[in-house]
């Protein structure tokens, strides 16, 4: 079967946190102190993570990518993507890192049949890296991308473009994309940063991003977007890489989205921008049967909202957003 919303579209792309936890403190995603971060028996564990990866591959999901928190911190998360490599119905199989405790693990991955890693990555600077992450990591994570690179990873490195913090890097970090084959997108700002503050809206949108860029690299023009992509790519003159720009909070692409996703609570979210929909971690636990849990999927995935501003409406005004990024995974 093909896991379809009522809007006709295909479900195939399954985010899967796999930890809340994280080891920076990056403060568009959390605050200083951290975030409440939930005891081991309120995660899945791995075993319930690999039946459901198999519920979802058995309804047409093709695509998993494995997010946090921090992936890494999850103890012995290499053998749990091992395993997962081992359903050979997933085509894609990717994950998106801080890069931090991941260079020891580089071959692995590979073997494990990862071919693309995302790393963030929003400043250039050590310095300004301390202040956005809040951890003196830079020169780590500066490593871990040279490592990827020399194995042949496809990388995408992600930063949010944050007002007076990184937005003067826009250029330096554009210009990775000139002299390493990577891409480089920026991302807009979204309230998802675990201290429930009303967010004002964005002073860096895809537009005055766009804009920024074509004033460094007047010849920037746009390459076509994979299918179900959420970042509009660009290509300039002698760049080895692209650019790329996701609308994030602009909400440009739900019309075409094919994601789902798994929060590392055990919860399932039909939109980033929703509340959870169904909870997994409870059918499991409760010893129901695939066919149940599957039935439970197709009703709340016939209830989709449209796209993320109906999505975000749905929770009511008693449920506004302000959960961490951490704990739904991007
Ligand atoms: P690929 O397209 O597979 O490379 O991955 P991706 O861009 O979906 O994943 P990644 O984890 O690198 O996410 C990059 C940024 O896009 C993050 O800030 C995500 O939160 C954001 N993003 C991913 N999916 C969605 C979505 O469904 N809606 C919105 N608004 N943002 C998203
Ligand atoms: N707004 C936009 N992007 C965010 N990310 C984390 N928190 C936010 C936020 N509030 C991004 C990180 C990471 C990806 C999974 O999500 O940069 O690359
Ligand atoms: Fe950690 Fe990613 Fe959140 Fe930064 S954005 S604190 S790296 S989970």
């Amino acid at each position: 079967m093909q896991l379809t919303d009522q809007f006709g579209r295909e479900i195939r792309y399954l985010r899967l946190s796999v930890t809340d936890r994280c080891n920076l403190r990056c403060f568009y995603c959390m605050p200083e102190e951290g975030i409440h971060f939930l005891p081991k028996d309120q995660l899945l564990s791995y075993e319930e993570m690999i039946r459901l990866c198999g519920i979802f591959t058995s309804m047409g999901v093709d695509k998993i990518r494995i997010t946090g928190g921090e992936p890494f911190v999850r103890k012995d998360l290499i053998g749990f993507i091992g395993s997962l490599a081992d359903n050979k119905q997933i085509k894609k199989l990717s994950l998106t890192t801080n890069g931090i405790l991941t260079r020891p693990y580089l071959s692995q991955l590979k073997a494990c049949r990862i071919q693309q890693i995302n790393l963030s990555l929003d400043s250039l600077d050590a310095q300004n890296f301390h202040k956005i992450t809040r951890r003196d990591e830079f020169d780590n994570v500066m490593s871990t991308f040279h490592q990827m690179l020399d194995e042949g990873f496809a990388i995408k490195i992600n930063a949010v473009v944050m007002p007076g913090i990184n937005d003067h890097e826009i250029v330096p970090l554009a210009e990775l994309a000139m002299n390493y084959p990577v891409s480089v997108r920026f991302i807009e700002e979204m309230p998802f940063n675990g201290t429930g503050s009303v967010h004002a809206g964005i002073k860096w949108d895809h537009v005055r991003i766009l804009a920024k860029l074509k004033s460094r690299f007047p010849d920037i023009s746009p390459v076509p977007a994979a299918p179900n992509s959420t970042s509009q790519n660009y290509t300039f003159y002698k760049a080895m890489g692209d650019v790329g720009i996701i609308a994030a909070f602009s909400r440009t692409f739900c019309g075409t989205c094919d994601r789902i996703r798994i929060t590392s609570t055990g919860e399932m979210r039909t939109c980033l921008y929703g509340h959870n929909v169904l909870d997994l971690k409870a059918l499991l636990r409760q010893g129901e049967r695939d066919e149940v849990i599957r039935d439970s999927i197709v009703r709340v995935v016939q209830k989709r909202a449209r796209d993320g501003f109906e999505a975000e409406k749905l929770r009511g005004t008693n449920n506004p957003i302000g959960e961490s990024m951490s704990v739904i995974g991007g």
